[in-house]
């Protein structure tokens, strides 16, 4: 069989600020909400674990883009720590810190690898979230005011632009559930979050079209849920699970309508988006960014406020955050995409696994048999749904390093490269070997 992968086939790695950078506040950055979490004992279940070191990324920046030159990456997705860039998150620029993306921009492209910018990965400015955070409606504004920053700066060297990564985890974990940052436990703020965090995109996409010539999109984590059963109650049950998880911020984006069943999973909490609203999330984007981990056989359960819970499957490979392993699962997500919104051009903007290292890291060796065997079983999978018609433009694994886990600190490791957070020595894992063949072979050794 022929190789599904085009020749032009982005292959890169994501990371995102706060889980790699280390050095929050160097430069006159200002605080962000991951800050204040990660250091407060009664909200980050890793206590003790903080941004402050993390991959030492900050000051190690140019070994690093080395270290992706040697894997062979064609791409690099990062993020960017608002905090660093506007202090405040709005006013005054802070040149040293929009410094060190300038830098890390140009050392890419000297290495002749592409970035791909996305504008937040979760660090909201602290200052903003005294003021509401994305509870308040100026939200929209502040975010389009800093992206036009970044964009009139870099938009001539930086030609794949992400408004938010994963605003479902930005609500449910933050607002919701508060694992995350902010750390609120609150179903009245979770639609207004989700609908600020959605006029905020719509409101950087048009800024971009002012000030950028490029591509800019959104990413959202999709995770496929297959009913457990034939009964109508699990049905319904997967229904409202893929419209609270998987259709909740892609159909205001692209069809500029909520989907019914949020009225039903939020009850007195929901919120109608008015005209005007909707209209502002929906502006016309150049790509969708898949993040792809895991699916969810669906039963219906008294889980708030969705009311539906997942099937173990007894057979099945699990990793160290719980996740099944289910690769056709993201053959399946990226083909739902293509048929519900309208075929769009994708790229998988994240797809990787933790498991548990064995501790030979010093002997320069990382054996990782499962993380290889996952890449292999989800990159043959985008293969299939390039067969089967998908557009779909790159694959970033995540992640390049060990990183922070949020909430749940260093335990969990994602990297294809190991990190001693003790003495920063990176070591290429076994699946950093597998990976780069794939680049070098452009995906056809798994053939
Ligand atoms: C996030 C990453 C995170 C990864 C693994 C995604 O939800 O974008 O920041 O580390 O999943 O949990």
């Amino acid at each position: 069989m022929s190789n599904p992968f085009p020749d032009d086939f982005l292959w890169g790695c994501a990371t995102a600020a706060y889980q790699i950078e280390g050095s929050p506040l160097a430069d006159g950055a200002g605080a962000s909400i991951w800050q204040r979490f990660s250091h407060d004992p009664r909200l980050m279940a890793a206590k003790g674990d903080t941004g402050d070191v993390a991959c030492d990324h900050y000051n190690r920046m140019a070994d690093d883009v080395a270290l992706m030159k040697r894997l062979g990456l064609k791409a690099y997705r990062f993020s960017v720590a608002w905090g660093r860039v506007l202090p405040d998150g709005i006013g005054q620029v802070n040149e040293a810190g929009l410094g060190f993306y300038e830098r890390l921009v140009d050392t890419l492209l000297e290495n002749g690898i592409e970035p791909l910018c996305t504008l937040y990965h979760w660090d909201l400015p602290a200052a903003l979230d005294d003021r509401g955070g994305w509870l308040n409606r100026d939200s929209a504004d502040w975010f389009a005011d800093y992206g036009r920053v970044m964009f009139e700066r870099l938009d001539g060297r930086v030609t794949k632009w992400v408004t938010l990564n994963e605003p479902w985890v930005v609500t449910d974990g933050g607002y919701l559930h508060g694992a995350l940052a902010p750390g609120h436990r609150n179903v009245f703020e979770a639609p207004i979050a989700s609908r600020n965090l959605m006029r905020a995109h719509g409101a950087a996409v048009k800024a971009y079209r002012e000030v950028g010539k490029h591509e800019i999109g959104l990413v959202v984590n999709l995770e496929p849920k297959y009913p457990a059963s034939d009964s109508p109650e699990d049905q319904a049950a997967t229904a409202r699970a893929t419209a609270y998880m998987n259709r909740q911020y892609l159909d205001p984006a692209i069809h500029g309508a909520n989907p019914a069943e949020l009225a039903d999973v939020f009850g007195e909490a929901w919120v109608d988006w008015s005209a005007e609203d909707l209209a502002l999330a929906r502006q016309p984007i150049d790509f969708v960014g898949v993040n792809y981990y895991t699916r969810n056989v669906t039963k219906t359960d008294d889980s708030f406020p969705v009311r539906a819970g997942m099937v173990v499957q007894p057979q099945a490979t699990y990793t160290t955050t719980g996740w099944e392993v289910f690769g056709q699962g993201l053959t399946d997500v990226l083909l739902w995409v293509k048929d519900n919104y309208g075929d769009p051009t994708i790229y998988i903007t994240e797809n990787g696994a933790a498991f548990y290292d064995p501790p030979t890291a010093s002997q320069g060796r990382v054996e990782d048999p499962l993380r290889a065997a996952y890449l292999r079983e989800h990159i043959t999978a985008v293969g299939n749904a390039i067969e089967q018609g998908a557009r779909i433009k790159g694959y970033m694994l995540w992640s390049l390093f060990d990183n922070l886990e949020w909430s749940l600190g260093y335990s969990k490791r994602f990297g294809i490269v190991h990190v001693n957070f003790e003495t920063q020595e990176r070591t290429f894992k076994d699946s950093a070997k597998l990976y780069s063949e794939v680049i070098a072979t452009n995906g056809a050794c798994l053939g």
